[in-house]
């Protein structure tokens, strides 16, 4: 080791801290050990070789026992922070993600068997714990956390309602992987026209909560099913009626009439050449009791009306990435190969 290498190496620096923000049924997970005197989100520092995203999960496997799903990052604060374990004052950098546990969490310490202090509390008393970790109050004043909560917390709402209110007209996978991918390109679209996620997020999951009342009328039933869950959330008057009409102007009987509609129409539209056309083929047989040749055929149809219906520049240009593969598939099924 050269002179260098060893001023470096003994060079005092920051640490990198993940922290993951739990989010469950509307509370937040705080926890408070003897490492250091206030209550933060659980997190540790990053390893060297690690992704913050591979540290988070490292983490909360071995403080709290579960997998996460990471939803989303929220943004980083810095402290000066007193370490009672190691005696000396650390600067942090901490990075703070959303995140859902995918197993109960029990306890927080030695994978959640530990006997250190944790709590669930509300949106308002997280983000007033006063006795709070000073890189958070940091990364509070330098990000919307507030807003990022809320439109979480409104999301979660409506996607329990659509997954708990399956359709008796449709074959309940076929319905959700539809619904995943409304949402998929409805986000992506959303990124690239700058149009407001909340609402593009919350149409797509909504929009065909109605379909049992059958293609004409489904769009109205999908908004009318729709306007006691938006009264349930955290959200603008405004912003539930603009929901509400881009779940009412999904279908083909029913134009767009502004931008979001659009792209609530695209979305819906490229979910058929994103794999979602075979499952709704073997629905077809399914729940309409058409025999394969009939079904493939319904799905032709479909597709070409479905093609039409895509309008903004950004969803012309991802179908015609999809479009060949979509259409050589049909094809291959309808020998019998796929
Ligand atoms: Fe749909």
């Amino acid at each position: 080791m050269n002179e260098y290498e060893k001023k470096e190496r003994e060079r005092p620096k920051p640490t990198l801290v993940t922290s993951a923000v739990i989010a469950h049924d509307g509370k937040y997970l705080l926890v408070r050990d003897d490492k250091f005197n206030f209550w933060r989100p659980p997190g540790g520092r990053v390893e060297w070789g690690e992704t913050l995203e591979d540290t988070l999960r490292r983490e909360m496997k071995e403080e709290l026992g579960t997998e996460i799903q990471i939803i989303r990052t929220i943004g980083f604060g810095e402290d000066f922070a007193y370490h009672q374990t190691l005696d000396h004052k650390t600067h942090r950098v901490i990075f703070y993600f959303l995140c859902r546990a995918k197993n109960p969490i029990l306890g927080y310490g030695d994978e959640g068997a530990g006997n250190a202090r944790m709590k669930w509390v509300s949106r308002d008393e997280f983000l007033k714990e006063t006795d709070m970790e000073p890189a958070f109050k940091d990364m509070m004043r330098r990000f919307d956390i507030r807003n990022i909560l809320r439109m979480h917390e409104n999301t979660e709402r409506a996607e329990k309602f659509m997954t708990k209110h399956p359709l008796s007209s449709r074959v309940k996978e076929s319905y959700f992987y539809h619904v995943r991918g409304v949402r998929k390109f409805a986000v992506l679209l959303c990124k690239f026209y700058n149009a407001d996620i909340e609402i593009i997020e919350i149409a797509s999951i909504l929009h065909d909560i109605g379909a049992d009342a059958g293609s004409k009328e489904h769009a109205e039933k999908s908004a009318e099913m729709a306007v006691p869950v938006l009264e349930k959330m955290d959200i603008s008057e405004d912003k539930k009626e603009r929901i509400l009409s881009c779940i009412r102007h999904h279908s083909l009987y029913t134009p767009a009439e502004n931008l979001e509609e659009q792209i609530i129409q695209d979305a819906d539209s490229l979910s058929f050449f994103d794999g979602f056309w075979k499952l709704y083929l073997e629905e077809r047989m399914i729940k309409k009791k058409r025999n394969k040749k009939e079904a493939i055929s319904d799905t032709k149809e479909k597709l070409r009306v479905m093609e039409d219906k895509v309008r903004t520049d950004e969803g012309r240009r991802i179908l015609a990435e999809l479009i060949n593969k979509t259409q050589n598939d049909l094809e291959e099924y309808a020998k019998g190969k796929l």
